[in-house]
């Protein structure tokens, strides 16, 4: 490759791709070019800051992806599932269906960008952030995993219609995040222990990696030291699920114990969807990258990456901490992926309608839905409510037979924040300490105050406004 690159990242702003970007502004001879939909959200300006060009744009415009593509050398592109998957999840769709609709989405995305990348006649490397064909490998046993069978579809529409895009394309399989709520144990307040319930058995073996710190020096490889048509398994450690457990064993100082479940048993206990359960559960019959042919494996690089184990980086954080971030609620209502996000630590707000059909709760819904819009009024700051594109700006939903909706607008949002009322669909909301979130709190607490002990609902404690709101309004758990 001659001196002077261009890499455009999509998804510079989330996990994988700020590693990514990070990696190559680090290169004297690469510029960074960013793909976002919000080029004002504060980890797009840390990236301009940094030195990268920001680019506005979306995977559903394939006009801004040939902005954002035009003479570069080297693309990485990172689909989501999870965002219209909870965005179907908010507007009260069930797990299945939200999960098929967000399928239709994540490959609409990855189609797009391989196509106008495929028309970039400067590109030398395409690198797809993949996960292997589950439903194919397991032929059909595990058939509903969607976010995992969207990368590989993502794959097979590369390999199958874009062929001369093939030919320049490697792909990087990320192992399971070293977040991935997979990897820790819950306390069990009726046992007084911690466990580790999981739908497969001691022996299954993840690939775990510290995303944020390797993520980008993998790509790296892939682009600058490997061929093309390079599929990685891109990890840190291996680890049994017994390993695992006999690491928290020794940093709890408290033996950690394994439960095995079916999914659907395992689903029924914690809330957690079967979409998510289905991985694991998949692992203990199939190895991580089963069905996807040449696969290599970091110790098989060119240049070497260095890599940090799993017990390693536990005693650098702190583990209650990554234990409290991990219970089973939060990954359940959140419906996001079983992933800890400590880094997001002071942003947790939560609200779980543990039972709907209660009296106190049906006096309470109609005077909440009375004190929405005066909060929302209050409050001055810009809201939207129910829409599938958060930069139309609809009126909030409170109303006693529909619920409430609402969200920020681009910038200054996070979690839609939908309750449905009567129905008592259960809803959950993560806030990121946002202007929008001070209403969200304050929804929460209102509703807390007016029907006390039929929500679970959880702030963390270094939001200091939280703090403030929560001393006036109501318990701090
Ligand atoms: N949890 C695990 O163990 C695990 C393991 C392997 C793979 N994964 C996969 O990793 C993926 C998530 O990656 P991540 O953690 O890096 O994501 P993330 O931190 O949630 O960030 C999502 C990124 O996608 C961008 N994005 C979302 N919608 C977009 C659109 N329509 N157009 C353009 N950009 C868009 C966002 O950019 P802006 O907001 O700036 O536009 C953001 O940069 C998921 O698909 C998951 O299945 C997870």
């Amino acid at each position: 490759m001659s001196a002077q690159k261009t890499i455009t990242i999509v998804g510079a702003t989330g996990t994988q791709g700020a590693s990514v970007a990070r990696t190559f502004l680090e290169l004297p001879n690469w510029q960074v070019r960013c793909l976002t939909r919000h080029p004002t959200s504060e980890k797009a300006i840390e990236l301009e800051k940094r030195g990268a060009e920001l680019v506005q744009g979306d995977l559903e415009d394939e006009a801004s992806l040939q902005r954002a593509f035009d003479n570069v050398h080297a693309v990485f592109l990172n689909t989501d599932f999870w965002i219209p998957f909870r965005k179907a999840m908010a507007l009260g769709k069930d797990a299945v269906t939200s999960s098929q609709e967000a399928y239709e989405i994540e490959v609409m995305h990855g189609k797009n960008a391989a196509k106008v990348a495929a028309s970039i006649p400067t590109l030398e490397r395409f690198i797809y952030s993949a996960l292997g064909p589950m439903k194919k490998a397991s032929n059909g046993k595990y058939p509903s995993s969607y976010h995992w069978e969207t990368k590989a579809s993502i794959v097979d529409y590369i390999e199958g219609h874009q062929l001369e895009l093939a030919r320049k394309t490697s792909y990087v399989y990320i192992g399971a995040y070293i977040t991935n709520a997979f990897l820790y144990p819950k306390f069990d307040p009726e046992s007084e222990s911690y466990v580790s319930i999981l739908p497969t058995g001691k022996e299954t073996r993840f690939p775990i990696i510290n995303v944020p710190r390797s993520t980008g020096p993998f790509v790296r490889a892939l682009v600058v030291d490997e061929e093309p048509r390079t599929r990685l398994l891109a990890y840190d450690d291996y680890l049994s699920v017994g390993e695992v457990g006999a690491i928290w064993t020794r940093t709890l100082g408290k033996e950690v114990k394994l439960i095995q479940l079916t999914m659907e048993a395992m689903s029924a206990k914690t809330g957690v969807p079967v979409e998510i359960l289905m991985g694991a559960a998949y692992l203990g019959e199939y190895s991580y990258c089963a069905g996807v042919s040449n696969v290599i494996e970091p110790i098989h690089l060119k240049t070497p990456i260095e890599t940090q184990t799993f017990e390693t980086w536990l005693k650098e954080q702190d583990a209650m901490e990554l234990l409290e971030l991990n219970n089973y609620s939060t990954q359940a209502e959140i419906g996001r992926g079983p992933q800890a996000q400590p880094q997001v630590t002071w942003t947790v707000t939560a609200l779980t309608l543990l039972d709907p059909t209660t009296p106190k709760w049906h006096n309470a819904w109609p005077q909440l839905i009375r004190d929405v819009p005066r909060i929302v009024e209050a409050a001055r700051v810009e809201i939207t409510g129910p829409t599938h594109n958060d930069k139309i700006i609809t009126p909030v939903l409170a109303d006693i037979n529909h619920g409430t909706y609402l969200n920020g607008v681009p910038g200054n949002s996070s979690e839609p924040l939908a309750i449905q009322g009567q129905k008592g669909t259960f809803k959950f909301v993560k806030t990121a300490r946002k202007p929008y979130d001070v209403v969200v709190t304050c929804i929460l607490l209102r509703a807390y105050n007016l029907a006390p002990g039929i929500f679970s609902l959880r702030l963390s404690d270094d939001w200091i406004k939280g703090k403030e709101l929560t001393s006036v309004s109501g318990p701090r758990k």
